[in-house]
C-alpha cells in the first residue's frame, strides 16, 4: 500500500472567483478563509415518532454530510453532530394510539433511525437523543439561567382541558366541527377537510380527542420568551451581517421580523419533556421547541466534555445548522434569542442553509399517510446500495425549491448516470491498464494538447466543484464532480488508445496514466457524494490518506504501482425492481383513499308512488359474453320469467363473463330500451359501486324465482 503524493496544489480560491455568480458568497468564502478556525455543523433532529425518510435525508442529512465530508478532506477541524427529538406531542400521541408508553416509542424509533442513518454512511461523531440524562440536565440549567436573570414573562391564559383525564390538552388533542366547512373532525390548530388553520376556541362543540368528553377551557401559566425584546439585535444580525444566506432562508426571516416579534410560551402542560425546573411547575414541561436546539449542545458536550465550549463560545468557531423550511424560525429567530439571552458568549450560527421539501411521486411526503419511502427499508430492498440514494437526492435535492422524487429518475440517474459515466470510466480505465500493462501504471510521457486540455479542464473543474461546495450548493457540486468522468469518457473517446495499442505503445501508456491519475481524482471528488464508491475505488488504486488539496494533480497514483483488478462500481437497476416498488407506492394510495372514503350524501326524498314506478326484478343469466369492440361492455341474455332479455352493462373490467352465467342479478325492467353499440339493451343491471371505485353487482341471498318483483 502507498500513499497518494500530494503535489502542492496551489487551488487559490481567487481562481474560483470567475465561477461564483453571488458576490456575496465570494465575501462569504474569504471571510470564511480568514476567520475560522472549526467548524460546527448541526443537523435537525428528527422527531422518534417514525422512522426517517428521504425528505429528511434530502432537507439535512445528506447535505451535512457531504459538507462534513468535504471539510475533513480539507483538513479542517470539524464536528458533526446531532440525535433524536423525544419530546413533544406527536409523540405521546402515538404512544397512546399503540397503548405503550413514550419512552417505548422513542427507544423503538431512536434505534431505527440511528442505525439506518448510520448504514448510509452519515457521518455524526454524535448521534444522541434528547431523553438522555446529560441533555435534560443541560436543558434544565439552560432554562434556570434565563429563569434566573428574569428573561422569562409569565402569562396566564386559558387552555382545553379534559376533566376526565385531568389534563391539559395540546391543542392537536381537540376535536370539534369546523366553522367554516362543518367537518365534524377539525383539530384544534387546524381543518384537514378544508385546510382552514384554527384556534382551540374557532372549534363548534369542541372536545377531547382522548376521551370524546366535551372540553372546558382552564386557566394556565406559562413562561413566555419575549422575543420582542431581541428584535433589533436579529434583525441587524440577519438583514445585515448575513445577506449571504440562501434567498429563501434570509427572505422567511425577513417577514418574520417585519410582521413584529411576539412573546412565545416556552413550557407546557403536558407529562412528558424535561420538568420545568423551578417551584410550583408541577406537571409542567419545556415547550419541546425550547428543549431540543438545546440538544446541539447536549450532544457536544456529551462528545467532548471538557472542551465544547471551543465549539459554541471561541468567535473563531463557526455553527451551521442543516434543516429544513419548516425550522428556520425556530433556527434563525426562536434558538438565537435563547442564546443571546442566555449571553456567556454563546456564538450564534454562522449560517443556516435550510432546504424546501422532497415530494413523493408528485404528493406531499407524510409520516401520518404512509406516504413515504423509509430509509430503513430503502437499505432492505436495496442493498449495498447507499451511494445511489445519495446520488440521486443530492442531484435532486430541493435547495431552491420544493422538488419530486420519482423512482422513474431514481433508475434513469443510475443506469444513465453512475453506471454509463462514472461507472464506465473508471472501468474502462482499469480494464485497459490490465489488458495493456497487466495492472502495473505505466509512466507518463510527453504531453500532448489533448493532454493539457483535459489537466486544464480538471482544474477548472475542480474550482467549481471546490466553490460550489463552499457556498451550500450540492446539487452543482455534484454536477461538477460528474463532469471529470465526463471529461475522463471524452477523453478515451478522443485518443482511442485501444486503436493505438498495434502501433504506439508509448503513447498508450501516457493515456492510460492519465486515466488513472483521473480515477484517483474521481475517488477524491466524490468521496462526499458516494462514499462507499470511492472507498472502494480506493482500493482498486491501493490508495489511502486522500485529501482535498490532492484534487486536480496528475501524479496521485505512482507508475509502476500495481492496482487491483477491475470490480463494477455501480450495477443496472432494472425494471421489476422498480415496479416493486411503484407497486407498494400504488397500494398504499388506494389503503389511504378507502380510509378517506365516505358514502355520498343521502338523496333528496321521493315518495313512495314515485318509487314504486320503478319496475325492480330478478333473473338468471343465461348468456354473457363481451361485445365487440367495446372494451367496456357485457351483453347478458336474462331469463326474465318471460320473452328472455338482453341488457348490456358496463362492467367488464370487474367480471369475467363466463362466471356470471347462471347467477341471478337484480335489474330494472321498465326503462326505454337503448341502443349499445348496436345492441338493444332492455333495461339496466343494478350493481353497487364500492370505496375504490369497482363495481359489485347484486344478487339476492337465496335463489328466487327468474322474474320476481323486488319491493
Ligand atoms: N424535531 C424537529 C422537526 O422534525 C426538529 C428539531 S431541530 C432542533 O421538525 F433544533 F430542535 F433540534
Ligand atoms: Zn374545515
Amino acid at each position: 500500500m502507498w500513499v497518494f503524493s500530494s503535489v502542492s496544489s496551489n487551488f487559490a480560491l481567487r481562481n474560483t472567483i470567475k465561477n461564483i455568480q453571488n458576490v456575496n458568497y465570494l465575501i462569504f468564502i474569504i471571510s470564511m478563509e480568514k476567520k475560522f478556525k472549526r467548524t460546527l455543523i448541526t443537523t435537525a433532529l428528527p422527531y422518534a415518532n417514525g422512522p426517517v425518510h428521504i425528505g429528511h435525508l434530502a432537507g439535512v442529512y445528506v447535505p451535512a454530510d457531504i459538507y462534513a465530508r468535504y471539510l475533513r478532506l480539507r483538513g479542517e477541524d470539524v464536528i458533526m453532530v446531532g440525535g433524536s427529538d423525544e419530546h413533544g406531542v406527536p409523540i405521546t400521541l402515538r404512544a397512546r394510539k399503540e397503548g405503550i408508553t413514550p419512552q417505548e416509542v422513542v427507544d423503538r424509533y431512536h434505534a431505527i433511525i440511528k442505525d439506518s442513518l448510520e448504514e448510509l454512511g452519515v457521518s455524526f461523531d454524535v448521534y444522541s437523543r434528547t431523553t438522555s440524562k446529560l441533555h435534560h440536565e443541560t436543558a434544565s440549567e439552560f432554562f434556570r439561567r434565563l429563569y434566573d436573570k428574569g428573561e422569562f414573562t409569565v402569562q396566564t391564559a386559558l387552555q382545553p382541558y379534559d376533566e376526565k383525564t385531568q389534563e391539559f390538552l395540546a391543542d392537536r388533542y381537540v376535536l370539534g366541527t369546523c366553522p367554516r366547512c362543518h367537518n365534524e373532525n377539525a383539530y384544534g390548530d387546524q381543518c384537514e377537510a378544508c385546510g382552514s388553520s384554527l384556534n382551540v376556541t374557532d372549534l363548534i362543540n369542541p372536545r377531547s380527542a382522548l376521551t370524546g368528553e366535551p372540553v372546558k377551557m382552564r386557566e394556565t401559566t406559562h413562561w413566555y420568551l419575549p422575543l420582542d425584546k431581541w428584535e433589533e439585535k436579529l434583525r441587524h444580525w440577519i438583514l445585515d451581517e448575513h445577506k449571504e444566506w440562501k434567498t429563501n432562508v434570509y427572505g422567511q426571516c425577513k417577514s418574520w421580523l417585519d410582521a413584529g416579534l411576539q412573546p412565545r410560551a416556552v413550557s407546557r402542560d403536558l407529562k412528558w419533556g424535561v420538568p420545568v425546573p423551578v417551584e410550583g411547575a408541577e406537571g409542567k414541561v419545556l415547550y419541546v421547541w425550547f428543549d431540543a436546539p438545546i440538544g446541539y449542545i447536549s450532544n457536544t458536550k456529551e462528545i467532548l466534555p471538557d472542551s465544547w465550549e471551543r465549539y459554541w463560545k471561541d468567535p473563531e468557531s463557526r455553527i451551521v445548522n442543516f434543516i429544513g423550511k419548516d425550522n428556520i424560525v425556530f433556527h434563525c429567530i426562536v434558538f438565537p434569542a435563547m442564546l443571546m439571552a442566555y449571553g456567556d458568549n454563546f456564538q450564534l450560527p454562522d449560517n443556516v442553509p435550510a432546504n424546501e421539501f422532497l415530494n413523493l411521486e408528485g404528493d406531499k411526503i407524510s409520516t401520518s399517510r404512509n406516504w413515504a419511502i423509509w430509509l430503513h427499508e430503502y437499505l432492505k430492498d436495496f442493498p449495498g446500495k447507499q451511494d445511489v440514494l445519495r446520488y440521486v437526492l443530492t442531484a435532486n435535492a430541493p435547495e431552491t425549491k420544493d422538488n419530486d422524487f420519482t423512482w422513474a429518475d431514481f433508475q434513469a440517474r443510475n443506469n444513465n448516470e453512475l453506471v454509463a459515466i462514472l461507472g464506465n470510466f473508471v472501468n474502462r480505465a482499469v480494464v485497459l491498464t490490465h489488458k495493456y500493462f497487466n495492472g502495473v501504471v505505466p509512466p507518463c510521457g510527453e504531453l500532448q494538447p489533448v493532454d493539457t486540455q483535459l489537466i486544464a479542464d480538471l482544474k477548472t473543474t475542480r474550482d467549481a466543484l471546490t466553490a460550489a461546495l463552499d457556498t451550500f450548493h450540492f446539487r452543482e457540486a455534484l454536477k461538477q464532480a460528474m463532469e471529470i468522468a465526463r471529461l475522463g469518457n471524452k477523453y478515451l473517446q478522443e485518443t482511442e488508445p485501444w486503436k493505438l495499442a498495434k502501433t504506439d505503445m508509448e503513447r498508450v501508456k501516457t493515456i492510460l496514466n492519465i486515466a488513472i491519475q483521473l480515477c484517483a481524482n474521481l475517488a477524491i471528488a466524490f468521496e462526499p457524494f458516494t462514499p462507499f464508491m470511492s472507498k472502494k475505488l480506493l482500493k482498486i488504486l491501493n490508495g489511502k490518506d486522500i485529501n482535498w488539496n490532492m484534487l486536480g494533480c496528475m501524479d496521485l497514483v505512482p507508475a509502476n504501482a500495481t492496482i487491483g483488478s477491475p470490480e463494477l462500481l455501480f450495477e443496472k437497476i432494472e425494471d421489476d425492481a422498480i415496479a416493486a416498488q411503484l407497486k407498494r407506492l400504488a397500494d398504499i394510495k388506494k389503503a389511504n383513499e378507502m380510509a378517506a372514503w365516505k358514502p355520498a350524501p343521502q338523496a333528496e326524498e321521493v315518495d313512495f308512488d314515485t318509487f314504486t314506478k320503478s319496475d325492480l326484478r330478478v333473473g338468471t343469466v343465461i348468456e354473457c359474453e363481451k361485445v365487440p369492440k367495446a372494451d367496456k361492455l357485457l351483453r347478458f341474455l336474462i331469463d326474465d320469467g318471460m320473452e328472455k332479455r338482453t341488457i348490456v352493462s358496463g362492467i367488464a373490467k370487474y367480471y369475467k363473463p363466463e362466471e356470471l352465467v347462471g347467477k341471478q342479478v337484480c335489474f330494472i325492467a321498465n326503462l326505454p330500451p337503448r341502443k349499445l353499440k348496436g345492441i338493444v339493451s332492455q333495461g339496466m343491471i343494478l350493481s353497487a359501486e364500492n370505496s375504490d371505485g369497482s363495481i359489485v353487482l347484486l344478487s339476492p341471498v337465496g335463489p328466487v324465482a327468474p322474474g320476481s318483483k323486488i319491493g
